[in-house]
């Protein structure tokens, strides 16, 4: 999007695909806390987004969407400044049809109202979903959600208040490729396919990223597979949005997510998304460059016994031979080098993620490098 926002990709905290409509004021004050107490506000994770279901019931007689006033005694200004003091950004949930998933007012004809209140409450990110669109004479479903969400996107523009658009409509697509194409246009952030393919790399960039996968630090899967998860949606540089239950969320569980070396990645400022390059049994093998001229090499094993693959650093991504390379491994901490195979050991269901730097060659009279393989 051209509001200068999201140069790397947001991480957020939302509640919804583990308690959904059951939240409150205390469930967004305890991801406050949590976020703060476990490390994770400073891993990064600086946003939490408020999902479905916060609104009364109606507009009040202006016609201004208000919060229910059991779930949020104290009102979403208070709870914006409760965020803010704690150096956290305050993301909503609207929609952009004429009901929200779950049956609450929306925002279809009231486009610049809503954007109005929220930025009057502070929001820094919305989430625009797409569930109950209008049908309208002579023009398809696409064109209607084109329609809705370009017209959200002028108006949190007009607000003058910074505010990161999350748009859900390719998610509501008929015609992906078209959605995809205008959603990364007015949008910093939008549901993407699954698949991380070629097609949806070219709409990611600074300012603009396909949102992949939700990481559930508290899901039944086992750690090598939540690491696997995690670095995946780092090498495509999605957007990392997790969610748990603020009241419970340990330290421990949170501990994959917080990677630091994973989340440079992800948060890289060169901002490629990453892209296969070669499958080997069943390791497939992504490549992002990043902006110092170091490569994130991933192998994924979807198989179910471990396995081995080499490529070489031309295959890898590199487009000049240097005469070794270092090898990171990102979830080991161990550091290798090699002349230019880059080769890994593959957990069933895991991942070996390595930053790799080109190493420069030693200049004429220096002493070699004993150091090399
Ligand atoms: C559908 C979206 O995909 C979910 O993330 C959530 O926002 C729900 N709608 C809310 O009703």
């Amino acid at each position: 999007s051209e509001n200068g926002l999201a140069l790397t990709p947001p991480m957020i905290f939302n509640s919804w695909a583990v308690t959904g409509c059951d939240i409150s004021q205390q469930t967004f004050v305890d991801a406050a806390n949590t976020l703060v107490d476990t490390g994770l506000a400073a891993a990064g994770y600086n946003s939490i987004n408020i999902d479905d279901c916060w609104s009364a019931a109606e507009r009040d007689a202006d016609g201004n969407l208000v919060a229910d006033a059991t779930k949020f005694p104290n009102g979403m200004k208070w709870l914006g400044d409760y965020l803010h003091e704690r150096g956290l950004k305050f993301g909503i949930y609207a929609d952009a049809g004429t009901k929200t998933c779950a049956g609450y007012p929306s925002s279809w004809g009231h486009f610049e109202q809503d954007a109005d209140t929220f930025a009057s409450w502070g929001v820094d990110l919305l989430k625009l979903d797409g569930c109950n669109m209008p049908s309208m004479d002579g023009q398809t479903s696409d064109q209607v959600l084109q329609t809705a969400y370009t017209q959200m996107s002028e108006a949190l523009k007009a607000t003058g208040r910074p505010i990161v658009y999350f748009e859900s409509a390719p998610a509501y697509a008929t015609d992906l490729p078209t959605v995809l194409s205008w959603a990364s246009q007015i949008g910093n952030l939008w549901y993407s396919p699954q698949d991380g393919s070629a097609e949806s790399a070219q709409y990611a960039g600074p300012g603009h990223w396909n949102f992949y996968t939700t990481l559930k630090p508290q899901d039944s899967t086992s750690t090598i597979e939540k690491q696997a998860e995690f670095s995946m949606a780092a090498q495509l540089a999605s957007p990392l949005v997790f969610s748990a239950d603020p009241a419970t969320l340990t330290a421990a569980e949170a501990e994959t997510i917080s990677n630091p070396a994973v989340i440079a990645v992800d948060q890289d400022p060169y901002g490629a998304q990453g892209t296969s390059v070669g499958t080997y049994g069943n390791v497939t093998v992504w490549s992002k460059p990043l902006a110092n001229g170091d490569i994130s090499v991933l192998f994924s094993n979807s198989g179910d016994t471990n396995e081995r693959a080499s490529l070489t650093a031309s295959q890898a991504g590199f487009s000049i031979d240097a005469p070794a390379y270092s090898l990171s491994n990102l979830w080991t901490g161990q550091t290798t080098q090699s002349a230019g195979t880059i080769s890994a050991d593959v957990a069933p269901h895991g991942v070996t993620m390595y930053r790799v730097t080109p190493l420069r060659r030693a200049a004429p009279g220096a002493a070699p490098a004993t150091d090399l393989m």
